[in-house]
């Protein structure tokens, strides 16, 4: 023991390499409230399609969920549980493009209360279901999912195990997430990963804009076939396997972006889903809204944004998050 404590019998370069192997903390890099993808100005006959099409939603959704705690050009956010107001979209005639989401996990954190597996899944089933029937023809479901205990047979056993067939649903493919930094275990290997469940209504029929989200990270470019570049000039496909850092919290190394919320997406990886799988003013859902990260990528990108959020510190905190990253906005326009 004394000898591996001993800086010299260290296998890897140095201490502060070591700390970030032991923390899996990456060397923080300061970020902005939003990449500037997200702060392009949006056409002025896309934003009049995203406000017709918010007149008639919020005007229909006022029979159920009443009205937005919180609503802005391109945004819709309410303050309710989403299990009614997902059952209640079909019946209104309300049909979405695209829902992304990440739902609690049941494992005891704060905004959540835990049930036992079976009353889980049951309870992700609903919601899933109710999902499907307010889906368009061709839309798409992206469901972010990490892992859960099941008692007396597995300590991290990867939710889309348990979920992936609970819903009418077609299951087009898993999408493993890489982010970096997470907690360290002792006994087990540490989790670095989550799964994206990409779902679509109709197997030949669906959204999919591959070119909005080529990855320009391309090894050979300049390589040629028969006198002509070999790869697509936007870039390679970005494969199954992505790798965007979590959203960095702590002194020193807390990201810009960062709203206090303990699940917040990165917006790369939530703006990647709405480019890929949704086009200018469509409606995009996010049931389990949280701090609204889905939201300002819809928004950012033209489209007509819904949420919905149980807690009213997260509809607080998401609000303020809108109205800063409007600002931001302007001012970004203003150059
Ligand atoms: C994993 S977090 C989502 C975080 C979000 N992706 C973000 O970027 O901030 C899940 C959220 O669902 C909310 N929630 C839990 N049960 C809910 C329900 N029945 N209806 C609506 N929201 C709920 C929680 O309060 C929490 O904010």
């Amino acid at each position: 023991m004394e000898g591996i404590m001993d800086r010299t019998y260290r296998r890897i370069s140095d201490a502060s390499h070591n700390e970030f192997v032991a923390n899996g903390v990456e060397t923080h890099t300061p970020t902005s409230l939003a990449p500037t993808s997200l702060l392009q100005p949006i056409s002025e006959v896309v934003s009049r399609r995203v406000a017709d099409a918010q007149r008639r939603l919020e005007s229909k959704l006022s029979r159920v969920a009443g009205s937005p705690f919180y609503s802005a050009p391109g945004v819709l956010l309410y303050n309710t549980d989403c299990v009614p107001f997902l059952a209640g979209l079909a019946g209104l005639g309300i049909s979405v493009d695209l829902t992304v989401t990440s739902p609690p996990y049941n494992i005891g954190k704060e905004y959540e209360s835990r049930l036992s597996v079976e009353d889980y899944v049951a309870w992700c089933q609903t919601w899933m279901c109710s999902i499907h029937s307010a889906t368009k023809p061709d839309g798409t479901f992206w469901l972010n999912v990490g892992y859960l205990e099941v008692p007396e047979h597995g300590l991290c056993v990867p939710i889309p195990y348990l979920l992936w067939d609970k819903s009418p649903f077609y299951l087009l493919q898993e999408v493993v997430w890489k982010y970096g930094a997470g907690v360290s275990a002792r006994r087990r290997l540490s989790p670095r990963n989550e799964k994206w469940l990409y779902y679509v209504k109709e197997p030949h029929r669906y959204t999919f804009n591959l070119d909005e989200i080529r990855d320009p990270n391309v090894k050979y470019p300049n390589q040629k076939k028969g006198g002509k570049f070999r790869c697509n000039p936007f870039g390679k496909n970005p494969s199954d396997v992505w790798e965007f850092p979590k959203v960095t919290t702590g002194t020193k190394r807390s990201s810009r972006e960062r709203t206090g919320h303990p699940a917040q997406f990165p917006l790369p990886v939530v703006e990647r889903i709405v480019r890929a799988s949704s086009n200018p003013a469509e409606v995009v859902l996010d049931p389990f809204a949280g701090s609204c990260s889905a939201g300002v990528a819809a928004a950012g990108l033209g489209r007509l944004f819904v949420g919905c959020e149980i807690s009213e510190d997260y509809c607080k905190l998401a609000a303020e998050r809108f109205e800063s990253y409007r600002r931001a906005r302007s001012q970004c326009s203003l150059f």
